[in-house]
């Protein structure tokens, strides 16, 4: 007998079938990285692809507010709210529950939601916490140190994301490769350890020159440096989910790959390049420092 209770719509099994993984923590993520095990983290803004990336065994998805672009037609992340932020990441989170997913939730904190004050950082936070997130990111350095050290003592794991802020492009000048010359490098390496002193434990390090990434990877033995566009040396890489799939009409940016075409995997189905995806990190063949990075 047919179940008529199932949706008709996106179906979710009730397990997914990396149900045995043990829930991402953050010790589980510095077990793999003791190990030398590369974290994958791809962009979720909906249940069922969240869903599907758990499947496929990424182990960090981040609710990005670059839903803002890929989701709500904006020029740029500036425009999206703490509302839209925290109705993604509630999305998020009810596909991972429906199939029983393990991965680790990033919610991302948008502009103008912690620049405030270190009070507004917490309530924004608690926002995208009570969503379900289990850690919270937030852009740039220097000034967002003590709102980092002040979320991280109250119980919130934070994620810090330096290079290009994109929430900043238009004081950076467009979407540019940042900490190029030897005083952009030394002021991005004193800004990261800073916060991992403040007790982030994740770095979003974004189209940052491979040398600089590798050496800060090396150096922030407590902060998990994820890269993008920012070469191989990282402990883990991100992208934008639209832009690894080619859910886009234009030209992807330098440091994706479009793991639907990547014919070495032969993959038909998007948890299979999901799937390519994390075994690529894993392996070490993506990035590529020669053809994705600087
Ligand atoms: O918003 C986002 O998706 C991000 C990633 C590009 C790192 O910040």
């Amino acid at each position: 007998m047919s179940n008529t209770n199932a949706s008709p719509y996106g179906t979710l099994p009730p397990a997914s079938p990396v149900s045995a993984r043990k829930p991402i923590s953050l010790p589980r993520l510095n077990e793999m990285r003791a190990r030398g095990e590369k974290i994958t983290m791809l962009t979720a803004y909906d249940a069922t692809f969240a869903a599907v990336a758990d499947a496929a065994g990424v182990e960090c998805i981040l609710v990005g507010d670059s839903l803002g672009m890929v989701c709500q037609g904006l020029a740029s992340t500036v425009g999206v709210t703490l509302d839209t932020m925290r109705y993604h990441t509630e999305s998020v989170v009810r596909g991972l529950q429906r199939v029983q997913g393990t991965a680790w939730v990033i919610g991302d904190l948008p502009f103008g939601t912690y620049h405030e004050s270190k009070e507004q950082a917490l309530r924004s936070a608690s926002v995208l916490m009570q969503a379900g997130a289990h850690m919270v990111k937030l852009e740039g350095g220097g000034w967002t140190t003590e709102t980092v050290r002040f979320l991280v003592e109250r119980g919130i794991p934070v994620c810090a994301h330096l290079g290009l802020t994109p929430q900043t492009v238009h004081a950076l000048g467009g979407y540019r490769v940042q900490g190029r010359d030897d005083a952009g490098a030394a002021q991005l390496r004193h800004e990261a350890i800073a916060l991992q002193d403040a007790g982030a434990t994740m770095l979003v390090l974004e189209m940052v020159p491979h040398a600089l990434s590798t050496a800060l990877t090396q150096e922030l033995a407590r902060c998990h440096t994820i890269g993008i566009g920012a070469g191989n040396g990282t402990a883990g890489q991100v992208l934008v989910m639209h832009d690894m799939l080619g859910i886009n009409l234009g030209k992807n940016p330098k440091f994706v790959r479009n793991f639907m075409i990547d014919q070495k995997s032969g993959q038909v189905s998007v948890q299979a390049a999901m799937a390519a995806y994390v075994a690529a990190v894993k392996d070490g063949s993506f990035p590529v420092n020669a053809e994705h990075a600087w």
